[in-house]
Order: C-alpha cells, then sequence, then structure tokens
C-alpha cells in the first residue's frame, strides 16, 4: 500500500505513518540476546509493505537500533526511504552534534537523514550552538531537514529563532490519552506556523489497542474498524499531525496499516477530543520541555 503524504504550505512534505524503533535493538543499552534477525525482518516487512518512513536515534539500543535498520534497508532503494534519526541532549554542543550525526550516519550506512531531530531539549547548552551545528550538517547535504522533540511552543520558537532553516517537525507525546499537544498550545502554534506535530506513542504501548472503552468501542463497530485503528486515524485527520508506531509484530503492522484510507465524521473527531476518557494533561514519559 501507500501511505498517504501529506505537505505544509511551504512545500515540505512528509509520509502520514513511520515506524518507530525505541527497544528495537534493546533499550537504552543494546541487548546481547535481542532478536536483531526477528527485528530487522520485521522492518523490512514493514517497507515491503509501503512503509518508508523510519524513525530512530543514537539513544537506542546505544545505537544499536541504527545498525538493525541499516541492516533492513541495505537491499531497498535509499532515495525512496525517509530516514530519521535524533541527537541526544547530552551532546547537544557544536562539535558534539557534528560527532553524533556522523556516527549515526556510520551506524545507518547512510549518505544522508532525511530529518535530523534535537531528541530534547538541553537547556544548559546554547541553543544558538546546537542550531549552528543542524545548520552545518543541512548545508553539507547531511541532513536534508531539521526537526526537533519534546520541544514547548517557547523552546520551538526559541530555536527557530537562532537558525535560518525552517524546523519542519517536533516530535511529541500525543495521542487520545495524552493531551499536553493540545493544552499547552503546541498543536495550534504547529498547525499556524506550518510545521507538523509528529505524534509518538500513538497506541500508548498496545494501551490504545484493546477493547473495553464505550466510546471507542462505540467507534468501531459504526466504522468497522478496530481500536488501534481509530487511534492513529485520529492523529492522522487532524491538521500538521503525523505519527509512527514500533510495530515488529506483524498482525500489529497490518493491522495499522488499516488505518489511514478512510475517515471518520468530524462530529466523531471531536467527540473523540472531547469525551475520551481518562485524558491527561502531560505526557506520562516526556513533557514537553
Ligand atoms: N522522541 C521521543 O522522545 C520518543 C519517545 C518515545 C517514542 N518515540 C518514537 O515513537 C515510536 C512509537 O512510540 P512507542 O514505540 O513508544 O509506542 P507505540 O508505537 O504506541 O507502541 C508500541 C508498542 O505497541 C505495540 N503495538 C503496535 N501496534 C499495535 C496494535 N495495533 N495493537 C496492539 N499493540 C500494538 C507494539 O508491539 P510490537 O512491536 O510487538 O508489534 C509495541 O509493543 C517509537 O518507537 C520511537 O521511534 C519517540
Amino acid at each position: 500500500m501507500t501511505i498517504p503524504i501529506k505537505q505544509l504550505k511551504n512545500g515540505y512534505e512528509m509520509p502520514v505513518f513511520g515506524f518507530g524503533t525505541w527497544q528495537i535493538g534493546g533499550d537504552t543499552r543494546r541487548n546481547p540476546v535481542n532478536d536483531d534477525l526477528g527485528q530487522t525482518a520485521a522492518l523490512v516487512r514493514a517497507i515491503e509493505a509501503g512503509v518508508t518512513h523510519i524513525d530512530t536515534a543514537e539513544r537506542y539500543a546505544a545505537g544499536h537500533a541504527e545498525e538493525i535498520v541499516a541492516e533492513a534497508i541495505k537491499n531497498f532503494d535509499r532515495t525512496k526511504l525517509f530516514i530519521v534519526s535524533k541527537v541526544w541532549p547530552d551532546h547537544l554542543k557544536y562539535k558534539d552534534v557534528l560527532k553524533s550525526a556522523m556516527a549515526s550516519l556510520k551506524r545507518l550506512k547512510a549518505d544522508y537523514l532525511d530529518i535530523y531531530l534535537i531528541h530534547m531539549p538541553n537547556h544548559a547548552i546554547p541553543i544558538t550552538e546546537t542550531m549552528k551545528a543542524m545548520d552545518k550538517l543541512k548545508s553539507e547535504g547531511l541532513l536534508k531537514n531539521i526537526g526537533v522533540s519534546n520541544f514547548s511552543v517557547a523552546s520551538l520558537q526559541e530555536a527557530q529563532s537562532v537558525s535560518p532553516n525552517k524546523i519542519v517537525v517536533n516530535q511529541v507525546h500525543y495521542n487520545l490519552i495524552y493531551r499536553e499537544p493540545e493544552r499547552s498550545g503546541l498543536l495550534s502554534f504547529c498547525q499556524k506556523n506550518d510545521i507538523f506535530l509528529e505524534a509518538w506513542r500513538p497506541v500508548e504501548k498496545g494501551m490504545l489497542a484493546g477493547g473495553g472503552i464505550h466510546l471507542l468501542d462505540t467507534l468501531c463497530r459504526k466504522y468497522n474498524k478496530s481500536p488501534a485503528q481509530i487511534a492513529i486515524n485520529w492523529l492522522i485527520f487532524q491538521k500538521n499531525v503525523v505519527t509512527l508506531a514500533k510495530m515488529v509484530n506483524e498482525k500489529h503492522l497490518a493491522e495499522n496499516l488499516g488505518s489511514f484510507d478512510w475517515e471518520m465524521e468530524k462530529e466523531d473527531i471531536e467527540k473523540l477530543r472531547q469525551d475520551f476518557p481518562g485524558q491527561k494533561s502531560i505526557s506520562g514519559a516526556v513533557p514537553l520541555q
């Protein structure tokens, strides 16, 4: 299948859905007994099914997730893929950003990244320094675009104010439960300022994929879709919102890929926004900084 592409007003585009690699290859450390072959095969399966957007980070399994991605993408046309990596907040000094980017490219066996994200702010390091390094990497063609992650409106504005390059994406915790981007004004800021808000953890690690929530169950029946499909569809039909899930399990991949080619009525999208039970105003994992 073809994953739909979303476009900003400035022409910049990206796939509405990607494959996340947090907990591929390990946790924050490499897992010595990890099922590398199985996870590589899962990524290959996803690419063959039409997923071009793969999200990784130097932090994931201490770089090993990037190595698994490299193995998975090696027989595909790189120009048709959309590879994203991230620099960890300990590495936001000018020279460290350059070093991290080069190390990520080496592990990915890639010449460039489609987007390079600042994984989260580090207010102890001047953002001017970090953005200068990001700008240099872009000018050298090592990354096509610059993005951030877990940035509040204020941090995003500050980062943008010191770079001539547009920040095209802010990747944050957002789903039916976690509403910090709505309540903090970040979502409307991104919509007004032509920036993608990329929602990480769309199915809240499977929590949103089970039944038992009356509103979700009602909509599943109405649209003949599963809870995970409703949760993902709700995100991607919002202006400027894209998302990504980890889905090593073949069934999860197939299910999640059924989230795009149909639309909910506006009233149902709003009902989910207003009435979904147990909403939280702040991320339980990584709040905006
Ligand atoms: N920037 C950041 O700070 C940040 C933070 C967290 C995550 N992320 C990125 O966002 C990606 C997605 O977030 P996440 O991995 O934390 O959470 P997620 O995608 O919401 O959940 C992944 C978990 O849910 C399972 N799952 C996926 N689809 C399912 C379905 N349809 N039904 C039941 N279970 C399903 C997966 O199982 P299987 O894998 O076994 O299929 C996996 O255990 C990450 O992988 C990472 O790339 C970024």
